[in-house]
Parts: structure tokens; sequence; C-alpha cells
């Protein structure tokens, strides 16, 4: 049985009144979580929640980071200063990067072995837009992403990935994918994943991310290849996230 991991994305939100109240809300109201748990701050933040989950069972994590270890890259942050920070995990390729930045499966797969090399976790994003979708190619398109950090792997790091599915037209939209279509992407990753090392793929933790919700969250997370979920919106709200901790 995988572990399952519930991971919020703050994206561009909060501030120092704010994230203290929210982290201060979620640990009150944790009580032996059965999951994995982590928050995913703006980078600005790692420092102040650092100290805000100390002792806690909340892993910090952040929401980017350059492909490179360090030099004249004005603007990045580097996987190592992530991990000096005290941040176990890193997002990567986000469709909101993606569309927004510029980032490619290339980029994807050279920062993901970076954060690896690190040794912090990726969760590296994957998902297809609506376009994608209505024209049946997603899992052309969702598998394509995948391998582009497949092949980069080096060995023994593909049991260390993170993958969170999601679709583009599910993010921030209120739509959500159908636990079955959920789950038919979550098994052709896995498949692919497989191909490469069944045993490490067995392990590997794919999270949905889309819109989940305390009223969807149990039944996303009922599949047998939804180990977990990437919250956007209501990992802002303590009673919605720490509803989906207790879902999961
Ligand atoms: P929402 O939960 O707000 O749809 O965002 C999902 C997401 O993009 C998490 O990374």
């Amino acid at each position: 049985m995988r572990r399952k991991l519930i991971a919020g994305n703050w994206k561009m939100n909060g501030r120092m009144a704010t994230n203290e109240s929210l982290l201060a809300e979620i640990q009150a109201g944790l009580s032996q979580p059965a999951c994995s748990i982590a928050v995913c701050v703006p980078a600005p933040y790692i420092v102040q929640c650092r100290g805000l989950l100390a002792g806690s069972p909340v892993d910090l994590g952040a929401q980017d980071v350059s492909a490179y270890e360090a030099g004249a890259y004005t603007g990045e942050v580097a996987a190592g200063m992530l991990a000096e920070l005290g941040c176990k995990y890193v997002i990567i390729g986000h469709s909101e990067r993606r569309a927004y930045h510029g980032e490619t499966d290339a980029s994807v797969a050279q920062k993901t072995v970076r954060v690896l090399q690190t040794g912090l976790t990726p969760i590296v994003c994957v998902g297809e837009t609506l376009a994608e979708r209505e024209g049946g190619l997603t899992n052309t398109i969702v598998g394509q992403q995948v391998d582009a950090v497949l092949e980069a792997l080096g060995a023994g790091d593909l049991e260390k990935l993170v993958i969170a599915y999601e679709p583009v037209w599910a993010i921030g939209t209120g739509k959500t994918a159908t636990p079955q279509m959920a789950q038919d992407v979550h098994a052709m990753i896995r498949g692919k994943l497989a191909s490469k090392d069944a045993a490490a793929a067995a392990k590997v933790q794919i999270l949905y991310g889309g819109s989940m919700k305390p009223d969807n969250a149990k039944e996303l997370l009922a599949m047998s290849d939804i180990d977990g979920g990437l919250i956007g919106g209501a990992a802002l709200k303590a009673v919605d996230f720490l509803a989906i901790i207790s879902a999961a």
C-alpha cells in the first residue's frame, strides 16, 4: 500500500499574517493523520513557514526551482537553497509555469534531475488542456510529458518521484475529472513507469490535482492509482484542507 500524500499548492497567495493563522489552524486540526501532508508555499515565505511548522507532521515544499546549481541566473532559486531552508518537496512543471513561463518538457526534465541530485522530492506535474482532451489526445500529451522525465532519470531515481496529474481544464475551474477519468490517466502513467521499472513504479505516488475539494476528495482518493492530491484553492482554507486530509 502506498501512503497517500496531500500537498497544498498555495500558488502566489499568502502574507505573513495569513500564513501564520492558516498553518496554526491546520496544525490545531490535525490528529494523527494517516497520510503525509505538505504545503508548497511561495519562496519568500519558506523560512517563515519552516518556523511555523517546527515539530509538525506537515512538510514544506517549494513551487518551482532553477535547473542550474548556481551562477548568473537572476531571480532564480537553486535546489540547494531550498534544501538548506528545510524543503522536502518541489513542484516542477505546473501547468501555470508551462503556460505563462515557457516551461517545456525538456526544462521540466532538467529541473527534475537537479532536484533529485539535491536529495529533494520532485512533484512533477503533467496534464492535458481541454482542447487536447476533446481531441482525444490526453494519453499522447500526458504520455509525452511523462516520457521526457523518464528518459532523463538515472538508475534508482524513479521511485523517488512524485507525479501529479492535473488536467489543465480542471484547475481552478470547479470542474473535476470524474474519479474514473482520473484513474484511467493515473493507470496509464503507472503503466509507463512500470515499463521502465515495475517494482519502482509500484512505489510512486501519483497525485490528482484540479478542483479537489472536501466533497469530491473521498471518491477520487478511493481509486486504486490515486495516491493523494495536489490542492490549490482548498489548501488556502484550513477547514477544507483538513477535510481532504481526513478523506485520505
Ligand atoms: P485548484 O485545486 O485550485 O483547482 O488547483 C489545483 C492546482 O493547480 C494544484 O497545483
